[in-house]
């Protein structure tokens, strides 16, 4: 049982939740200077297995700014992990010398892993080419002020849609709201794993998948570029093929509408031409800009709403059985319960969504 507010996948909150920590976050905007000692004397460790400048800075300068403290590394090779310490013990600490923890991992379902044994709020800040939470809910902010809506949108998304965990959360948090349809853009081997378009399937929403940026252009509410996940490919030669196959540019942005919106979750590489940024369109640096303050809304929220007593994994233990993605936290992290969902002929892991045919 767990006794905390964590984010770990967007559905553990309820979309009128969703809204809230947005609305908290317009207000916050628009008047921050009114929430400088919400957080006094409450501190926010960060710890960052992996490369970080929005998500981690946004969320310290999120805790400075409502008058708390932060602790925290964003370089294992600098903290005990270098000594081999695992997970469990590193979280099970830190937990204990702070009110939130906020992580991001390389491995596939480590925000679950470490939230089942801390003694804080744990916030998945990224976990592998997963899951991306809180990025959806500066996505979901960056929407409403854009365009007034969160429902009623063509949205495009092009790119690496396979490794690219801030379109899995996005597109899962997207498909709650009535009306909304996706174009997804990418080549064969990057497209969206098929248990996110299962979700969209699984809300009624439309989606269609096409190759090129060219036949998506026209249509779009909204475009959502990304970056090609180098560091989530097995192999280089794949990555070099496939690096530059989308860019935006100043040229294709005439054939989008006129009220369309690009957005990014940065880093860009070579997918937006630097020449698009003085397009009004180009809403991406804005979009970095309201993840702090939605990340100060979510720091709030977590700390003042009363939790809820729940369970984390909700499926079945079955200690034979291994989860076969080689990428899940389950693989170096042996002590964690093999916990899957059954669903008749497949089990799923609970930790990275990998499905196992049985
Ligand atoms: C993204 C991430 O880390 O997943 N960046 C971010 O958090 N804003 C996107 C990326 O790295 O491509």
């Amino acid at each position: 049982m767990n006794n905390f507010n964590n984010l770990v996948d967007m559905d553990d909150y309820t979309v009128p939740q969703w809204n809230e920590i947005i609305a908290l976050a317009e207000k916050i905007k628009a008047a921050p200077e009114d929430y400088a000692d919400k957080c006094r004397g409450k501190i926010m460790a960060t710890l960052f297995y992996e490369p970080s400048t929005r998500t981690q800075m946004s969320f310290q300068a999120a805790m400075i700014r409502l008058g708390g403290n932060i602790i925290g590394f964003d370089n294992p090779s600098n903290s005990s992990v270098a000594k081999g310490e695992n997970l469990k013990d590193t979280i099970k600490i830190v937990s204990t010398y702070s009110d939130i923890l906020v992580m991001r991992h390389t491995q596939e379902g480590s925000a679950k892993a470490a939230a089942l044994v801390a003694d804080c709020h744990v916030i998945n800040a990224g976990d592998g080419g997963h899951l991306h939470p809180t990025q959806t809910l500066t996505d979901l902010l960056t929407l409403k002020l854009e365009l007034g809506r969160l429902d009623n949108l063509t949205v495009c998304l092009c790119g690496d849609l396979k490794y690219g965990r801030t379109v899995h959360s996005l597109v899962k948090a997207l498909s709650c709201y009535p009306n909304n349809r996706f174009v997804l853009v990418s080549t064969p081997d990057l497209a969206l794993p098929s248990y996110i378009k299962d979700v969209i399937r699984a809300h009624g929403a439309d989606f269609t998948e096409v190759n090129t940026l060219d036949e998506a252009i026209r249509e779009p509410d909204m475009l959502y570029m990304t970056r090609i996940q180098r560091e989530r490919f097995s192999s280089e030669a794949d990555y070099e093929r496939l690096k530059d196959v989308y860019c935006l540019t100043k040229a294709k942005m005439q054939y989008a509408k006129k009220d369309m919106i690009v957005m990014h979750p940065l880093p860009r590489v070579n997918e937006i031409e630097v020449a698009v940024d003085d397009d009004p369109r180009a809403a991406y640096f804005r979009q970095a800009n309201n993840g702090m303050y939605v990340r100060m809304a979510l720091i709030l929220y977590t700390m003042t709403r009363e939790p809820k007593i729940k369970p984390l994994l909700l499926g079945e233990i079955h200690p034979t059985v291994a989860c076969t993605n080689p990428k899940c936290v389950t693989q170096t992290e042996k002590y964690l319960p093999h916990s899957f969902i059954n669903r008749g002929d497949i089990l799923v892991c609970e930790y990275c969504d990998e499905r196992i045919l049985l």
